[in-house]
């Protein structure tokens, strides 16, 4: 690892120097006025840890399951839209040798995007030499043109999406896949009640990286209220302002069952590729590791509630 990255902040810095000001902010930005994206990392400062001592924690085991799979920590990758802005070889540098589709993750707090009031003001738009390629017809192409007082993504976004995606289309999908499928942007313990029953393997507790509606809850806030409302029938992960091992360990002692990651692979992705996207995990992994035994915990499974509590702010005035 370079010697000056020492923390995701600093791939943070460093991205935001090698980046045009406009991808910078695309990446970076919330929507409207940004309260839930600062209460996003904000949360994590609410919640602290309460560690067990004289446990012999020189061996910590970072393995979970998920969805039938062996992974060598909790913590993935969340889908980052136009990946090849922040270096040119994009999603293949970030994904490289893990093609391969396990599960399905529907997005479900998109029918319209959010308003990102910088990408409005930089009339934010791809490159000319990038496309979006999954979507290339001529009715939806992505690239230069004027959008008046527009982002180029909004208009896209308002193309390209559809608004009527509703819980029955959750049933379709279902009937034509037989991979798991994960609902991605719950944020209550009731639409969690409903994907369970829905039949849903998972549930990504997430305000999409404060991107869609301003002044909805951290998620971190949530996770204990969907973790009680789907009392085990389905898998809870959650995203949002994670940028630490400490806040992957509180998001696991609240009941996820891994934890996912946006901005931080972004900025991996722009300081140096692959090699950058790597760095950041294995940061993020030794930081975990090293929290847990800190903490008393030698695998994930020692990990319970009874490891965070809520800083008391009235107990303090
Ligand atoms: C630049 C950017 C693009 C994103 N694009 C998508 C997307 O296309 N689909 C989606 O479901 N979520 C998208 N997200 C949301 C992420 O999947 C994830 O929920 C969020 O980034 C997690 O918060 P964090 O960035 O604080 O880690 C995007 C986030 C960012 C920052």
């Amino acid at each position: 690892m370079s010697g000056q990255r020492v923390c995701v902040s600093d791939f943070e810095e460093e991205a935001r120097k090698v980046l045009p000001k406009a991808v910078y902010d695309y990446y970076r930005s919330g929507a409207d006025e940004q309260n839930t994206l600062a209460d996003n990392v904000a949360a994590f400062k609410r919640w602290y840890l309460v560690p067990r001592v004289l446990r012999d924690v020189s061996v910590v085991d970072l393995s979970v399951s998920m969805l039938g799979q062996r992974l060598s920590m909790p913590l993935c990758v969340a889908a980052t839209a136009m990946q090849r802005m922040a270096h040119p070889e994009g999603e293949t540098a970030t994904a490289r040798e893990e093609a391969g589709y396990k599960a399905i993750f529907v997005t479900v707090d998109t029918p319209y995007l959010g308003r990102r009031l910088d990408d409005m003001r930089n009339s934010f738009q791809l490159p000319p030499h990038l496309s979006m390629s999954n979507f290339s017809t001529a009715s939806l192409a992505f690239s230069e043109g004027n959008y008046g007082n527009d982002s180029g993504l909004a208009v896209y976004v308002a193309k390209a999406i559809d608004p009527t995606l509703c819980w029955d289309d959750i049933t379709w999908l279902k009937k034509h896949t037989i991979l798991p499928v994960i609902v991605k942007g719950i944020l209550n313990g009731e639409d969690a009640v409903k994907a369970v029953n829905y039949g849903v393997s998972g549930i990504l507790v997430s305000n999409h990286g404060a991107r869609q509606l301003d002044g909805v809850p951290a998620t971190l806030d949530v996770l204990d209220e969907v973790v009680k409302a789907v009392q085990g029938r389905c898998d809870v992960y959650m995203d949002g302002g994670v940028r630490r091992g400490t806040d992957i360990l509180k998001a696991l002692a609240l009941g996820a069952k891994a934890v996912f990651i946006g901005r931080p692979v972004l900025w991996g992705l722009a300081c140096q590729g692959e090699k950058g996207v790597t760095e950041v995990l294995e940061l993020l992994k030794e930081e975990l590791r090293l929290a847990m035994a800190l903490s008393g915990c030698r695998s994930v499974s020692e990990v319970s509630r009874s490891l965070v509590r809520k800083l008391d702010f009235t107990s303090r005035m």
